[in-house]
C-alpha cells in the first residue's frame, strides 16, 4: 500500500481509453475547438496489453476499483475484449465504465458478459430540445433512456446518471430529470459544473450548487439525508422521504471532498495523472515501450503517488492554476 503527502491510498483507477467522443457537450467538448482538434493518433494511445500491465500495477499497489472512461470509452474498438481482460484481475471489487450510452443498447449483454459490473450514464436533460442543445449533436434522449433500460436488463445495474447542472442551460431540467428517475432504481446523481480543462471557458457565476439544487427538489418532494455508502464517496446521498429513491449530489465547487480522492488517473496515451485540475502527467507508455520491467513502472507509479499533494478544489482561487489544464474529454470523469 502507498500513501501520498496527505496520507491518501491510492484505491482508485480510472483510465481513459480514447480521447474522442460522440457528442459535443458545450461544457466539455465545444464544437468550435473539438471539430477541428488534433486526437490522439493509433500510435499514440496504449494498447489494450499496455493497460492491463499496468493496471496489474496499480492493484499490486492497492487499487481496488477502476473505471473505464474516455472521451466516450464505447467508441474504442471492441473495448469489450479490454473489460474482459481486467474483470480477470483478482483484487478489483468494482470494475465501472462512465458512458454517454449512445452506443450502450448494442454492447451492454456482451460488457456485462465479459465482466464489467456497472455503468453511469451522463445525462443532462430529459427535455429533446434541450438534451440537443447541450449536447450539440442531434441525438434523441430516448436513445439514452433506452440505453438505461438495457443496461439494466442485461445486468449493468443499479445505474448511476450523472447530471451536470449550468446555469442558463438546464437547470429547468432538475425537476423533470428527478420526476422521471423517482420511483426507478436508477440513482440520479447533480453534478455541479466544474473548472475542469480550459475550453470550456467556465464561470463561477454558471454553477447551480448542490444546496440549490436540493432546494430545488426538496420544494417539490421532501429529501433526507442517507450515509455514505463507503469511505470517500464522491456524491453525497440523500433520499426522498416517502421511500421512492435515492439522489446524489456532486459538490466539487462548493465542498470540495479532496481529503478523501483515492484516485489516480491515466490518460489513453499512458500518462499518470494525480488530480482532474494537473496540468501535466508522469509518462508510462514512453519507459513501457523502452522495454522497463514490471518493477522499474511500479517504482513510477509509486514515486508518483508518494509525491501527490493536490487538493485543487479546496484551494480553488487561492492558488495558481497550470495553464493550461488538462481537459476533461482527454483524462476522463
Ligand atoms: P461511484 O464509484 O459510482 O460512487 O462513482 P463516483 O462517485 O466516483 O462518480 P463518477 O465516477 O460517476 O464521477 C462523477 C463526477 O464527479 C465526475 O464526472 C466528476 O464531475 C466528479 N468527480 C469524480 N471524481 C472527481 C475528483 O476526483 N475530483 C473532482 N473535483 N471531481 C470529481
Ligand atoms: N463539470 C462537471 N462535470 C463534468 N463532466 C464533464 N465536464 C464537466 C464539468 N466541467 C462530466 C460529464 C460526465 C463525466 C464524464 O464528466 O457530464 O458525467
Ligand atoms: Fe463526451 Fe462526456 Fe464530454 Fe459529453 S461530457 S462531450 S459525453 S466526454
Ligand atoms: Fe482529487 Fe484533485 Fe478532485 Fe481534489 S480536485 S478531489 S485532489 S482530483
Amino acid at each position: 500500500m502507498v500513501n501520498d503527502t496527505l496520507n491518501r491510498p491510492m484505491r482508485d483507477l480510472r483510465i481513459s481509453v480514447t480521447d474522442r467522443c460522440s457528442f459535443r457537450c458545450v461544457y466539455c467538448m465545444p464544437r468550435e475547438i473539438y471539430d477541428n482538434h488534433e486526437y490522439l493518433s493509433r500510435t499514440d494511445i496504449l494498447t489494450y496489453g499496455e493497460i492491463d500491465r499496468l493496471a496489474r500495477i496499480a492493484v499490486e499497489l492497492g487499487v481496488v476499483k477502476v473505471r473505464l472512461t474516455g472521451g466516450e470509452p464505447l467508441l474504442r474498438r471492441q473495448v469489450g475484449t479490454l473489460v474482459g481482460s481486467l474483470s480477470g484481475i483478482a483484487g478489483i471489487d468494482d470494475l465501472a465504465m462512465t458512458t454517454n450510452a449512445l452506443q450502450l443498447s448494442k454492447m451492454a449483454e456482451s460488457l456485462s458478459d465479459a465482466g464489467l459490473d456497472r455503468v453511469t450514464i451522463s445525462l443532462d436533460a430529459i427535455d429533446d430540445d434541450r438534451f440537443r442543445a447541450m449536447i450539440d449533436t442531434d441525438v434523441s434522449v430516448s436513445v439514452v433512456l433506452d440505453a438505461i433500460e438495457d443496461a439494466v436488463a442485461a445486468g449493468l445495474g443499479p445505474i448511476k446518471i450523472n447530471a451536470v447542472v449550468r446555469k442558463g442551460w438546464n437547470e429547468d431540467q432538475i425537476l423533470p430529470l428527478a420526476e422521471y428517475f423517482r420511483q426507478t432504481n436508477h440513482i440520479l446523481r447533480f453534478i455541479e459544473y466544474m473548472d475542469v480543462g480550459t475550453t470550456n471557458q467556465w464561470k463561477l457565476d454558471e454553477v447551480v450548487t448542490s444546496a440549490q439544487i436540493a432546494q430545488i427538489v426538496g420544494s417539490r418532494w421532501a429529501i433526507e439525508p442517507v450515509d455514505a455508502s463507503y469511505r470517500g464517496e464522491v456524491a453525497t446521498r440523500m433520499r426522498y422521504s416517502d421511500g421512492e429513491g435515492e439522489i446524489g449530489f456532486i459538490s466539487s465547487v462548493s465542498q470540495p471532498f479532496c481529503g478523501s480522492c483515492t484516485r489516480l488517473r491515466l490518460s489513453a496515451e499512458g500518462s499518470l495523472y494525480t488530480c482532474l485540475f494537473a496540468g501535466t502527467g508522469t509518462d508510462l507508455r514512453g519507459p513501457m515501450r523502452a522495454g522497463a520491467t514490471d518493477a522499474d513502472l511500479t517504482q513510477i507509479f509509486i514515486d508518483v503517488w508518494n509525491n501527490r499533494d493536490d487538493r485543487y478544489s479546496e484551494l480553488r482561487g487561492g492558488v495558481a492554476l497550470p495553464n493550461p489544464k488538462v481537459e476533461m474529454s482527454y483524462i476522463g470523469g
